[in-house]
């Protein structure tokens, strides 16, 4: 089996190694891909869709697993020209996938299907923004758009939400587009992964990721500093509300909206007293969530996300270990407002850990920086406590000039 996966980042190549670690030992290609995933993959040649869909049809790729949201929503999508073309996708189309691409079309959606989120009104201006905020502090507000994780901004006073607007509206940083002003949530994060197959789903297992750059959550939101997974951080209860009132009724909302959708979908939940509460979807997996996710699974992800692809729900190929998996990001200097490249990394040689490169190049003298989020490291234990002391002290022996990293991953919000 040829499966191709579309991305270049640390979810990508925890991808790759889970799938080409399934049992019918898949031969896996890569588009854009990295230095790090080329050690299991095969590079595509292409500068473009168009192209991509070409050369994966020339190489008789069976399966395209979408990594990256980007691709998804891209002039026809990912997906949309994997089915013209015939090729199976794992990975919904762009219809579906604005789902992640539009704040108001998600919250739209929501609501229409009864499905629990905080209220919010879509605003086109600044002076609309602030008759909506109402003078209700905190207040969130989220930029209608694709916007590398920084069109969000939770303000806790006005003139939060002044500077905010003003970037939107006024020097349109993240380009045209509408704004939501949404209620503030509060409670502990949840990250939860379903794997869709039209009307049916997979839940797998759970997740929290840190989304802030310094210890204590504080420090501005980035990409992701860590992340904690296992099945024990949601029990039965809370997961089946979770199913009842959240997973379950998206996909039948998907159903009953045509919106066909194959792929992994990420609920971001907020657990707010009043019960579990949408706060995004996302049309891919997460990361670092991924980095943390993909070693606890145990099966055949290739042949799940095939037959998957293909309409066939087949769960029964895979399962998730029980114990926890901890995920610590080394961070380039200077993220997440900038980042820097070209710094040697040191010490690769001793860390005991699983490591995904998240953003690195690998040059004559060694591997080095390549991106603000650089190295993801990882491990695993049947206890939270025995996999967060291992994690911390593997990823303790990488580093490199300026490298940046949380030491309270699996520690906080525990
Ligand atoms: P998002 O990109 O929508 O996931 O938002 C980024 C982060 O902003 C989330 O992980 C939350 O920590 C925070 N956030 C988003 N929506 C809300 C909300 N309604 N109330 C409080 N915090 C929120
Ligand atoms: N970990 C957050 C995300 O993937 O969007």
């Amino acid at each position: 089996m040829k499966i191709a996966v579309i991305g270049k980042g640390g979810r990508e190549q925890a991808l790759v190694e889970t799938l080409a670690a399934s049992p019918c030992k898949p031969e896996i290609y890569t588009f854009p891909g990295s230095d790090a995933i080329l050690q299991t993959a095969t590079p595509i040649q292409a500068d473009g869709l168009g192209s991509l869909i070409e050369q994966m049809k020339a190489l008789g790729i069976d399966l395209c697993v979408a990594g990256e949201e980007s691709y998804l929503v891209k002039g026809e999508g990912l997906a949309n020209c994997c089915h013209a073309a015939g090729i199976p996708c794992w990975g919904p189309t762009k219809q579906s996938a604005q789902l992640e691409a539009s704040k108001e079309f998600a919250k739209d959606f929501l609501v229409r299907h009864n499905i629990p989120t905080g209220k919010a009104t879509a605003v086109a201006d600044y002076d609309a923004a602030l008759a909506a905020i109402g003078g209700q502090y905190p207040t969130v507000l989220k930029f209608d758009g694709l916007a590398a994780g920084k069109g969000v901004a939770v303000c806790a006073d006005a003139a939060a939400a002044e500077d905010f607007l003003r970037e939107v509206f006024l020097e349109k940083r993240f380009g045209e587009g509408r704004l939501l002003v949404e209620e503030f949530l509060t409670g502990p994060e949840i990250s939860i992964f379903g794997a869709i197959c039209d009307d049916k789903y997979l839940i797998l297992c759970p997740a929290r990721d840190y989304k802030r750059l310094q210890d204590g959550d504080e420090g501005p939101n980035t990409g992701g500093m860590g992340a904690v997974a296992s099945r024990q951080l949601a029990d039965a209860a809370l997961l089946k509300t979770i199913e009842d009132t959240i997973v379950a009724p998206t996909v039948a909302g998907l159903q009953q909206d045509g919106l066909p959708y194959r792929g992994f979908l990420y609920f971001g939940l907020m657990l707010t007293p009043q019960g579990p509460k949408v706060i995004e979807y996302n049309c891919r997996f997460g990361d670092p969530e991924c980095e943390a996710v993909m070693p606890l699974l145990r099966g055949d992800l290739a042949g799940f996300c095939l037959n998957g692809a293909k309409g066939v729900f087949t769960p029964e190929l895979i399962s998730f270990d029980d114990g926890w998996s901890v995920c610590c990001i080394l961070a380039s200097a200077g993220y997440p407002a900038s980042s820097h490249s070209g710094d040697l990394i040191r010490g690769l040689d001793a860390c005991g850990a699983r490591v995904f490169h998240c953003g690195t190049k690998k040059t004559d003298a060694g591997w080095v920086t390549n991106g603000g989020r650089v190295l993801a490291i990882v491990a695993q234990a049947p206890t939270l406590d025995a996999a967060r002391t291992l994690a911390h002290a593997e990823a303790a022996k990488v580093d490199f000039d300026g490298s940046q990293r949380r030491s309270d991953i699996a520690y906080k919000n525990m």
